[in-house]
């Protein structure tokens, strides 16, 4: 079986490709932290955990705002020819769709901090302010969008991972090489 190999100029430039993996782990961190901050019993652990997801949370926002600024100044690289429209017109609703809900997630997060009317420090330095009036049924309905949110972020993520495998293993294309290394940059 031949290895994968690299679409030419189908790379994605140094930035890109750290933000990319930077956000994917940090992401990968925050279901954890937030599946534990919400399961584990009252305890000192667990307002710790607390702190760790909308501190972790809060960085991701601003990653992901980095990140689009950056892919706003660069060319992304071309999908294989090969690939049929149907296929690239997924490719690029999937990846807008993660984008719309890396941003939502926070800021749901947000909300629903705010409205619950607990005062947050990011990292337990940087004051959080508040995007909302204290309101417990405004708490409510962001905790279920919060809670609503991830489901649909994990499916779309085993999605996502199950295509970059099919690229990799199966068409051999080299676009999953394109967000790991420089090769096939033109
Ligand atoms: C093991 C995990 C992951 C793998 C193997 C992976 C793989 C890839 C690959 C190969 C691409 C490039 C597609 C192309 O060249 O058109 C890509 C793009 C992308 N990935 Fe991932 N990814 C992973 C995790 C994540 C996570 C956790 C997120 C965020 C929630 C994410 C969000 C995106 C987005 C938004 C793009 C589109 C980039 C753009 O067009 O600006 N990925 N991913
Ligand atoms: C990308 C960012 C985020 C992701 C992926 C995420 C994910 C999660 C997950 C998986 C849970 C557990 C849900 C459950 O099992 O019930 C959760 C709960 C929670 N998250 Fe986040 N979160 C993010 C950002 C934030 C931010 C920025 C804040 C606050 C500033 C926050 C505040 C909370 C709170 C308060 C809960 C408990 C929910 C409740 O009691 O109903 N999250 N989050």
């Amino acid at each position: 079986m031949s290895a994968a190999r690299a679409t030419p100029g189908h790379a994605w430039d140094t930035t890109a490709r750290v933000l990319h993996w930077l956000v994917a782990v940090l992401i990968l961190v925050q279901f954890a932290l937030g599946w534990m901050a919400v399961s584990w019993h009252l305890s000192p652990a667990k307002l710790d955990l607390f702190v760790w997801h909308k501190s972790t949370g809060m960085l991701i926002l601003a990653l992901v705002l980095l990140r689009l600024s950056w892919r706003a100044a660069i060319t992304a690289p071309p999908l294989p020819a090969a690939m049929p429209h149907w296929e690239q017109f997924a490719a690029r609703a999937s990846h807008g769709l993660l984008y719309v809900l890396m941003l939502a997630m926070p800021l749901s997060g947000w909300v629903l901090n705010s409205a619950a009317g607990v005062p947050f420090r990011i990292f337990r330095i940087l004051p959080l302010p508040a995007i909302t009036a204290p309101d417990r049924q405004v708490e409510h309905w962001a905790s279920r969008v919060h809670l609503g949110l991830w489901i649909v972020l994990a499916v779309l993520l085993v999605l996502h991972i199950g295509a970059a495998l099919r690229h990799h293993f199966i068409l051999r294309d080299g676009v999953l090489l394109g967000m790991l290394t420089d090769k096939g940059a033109s």
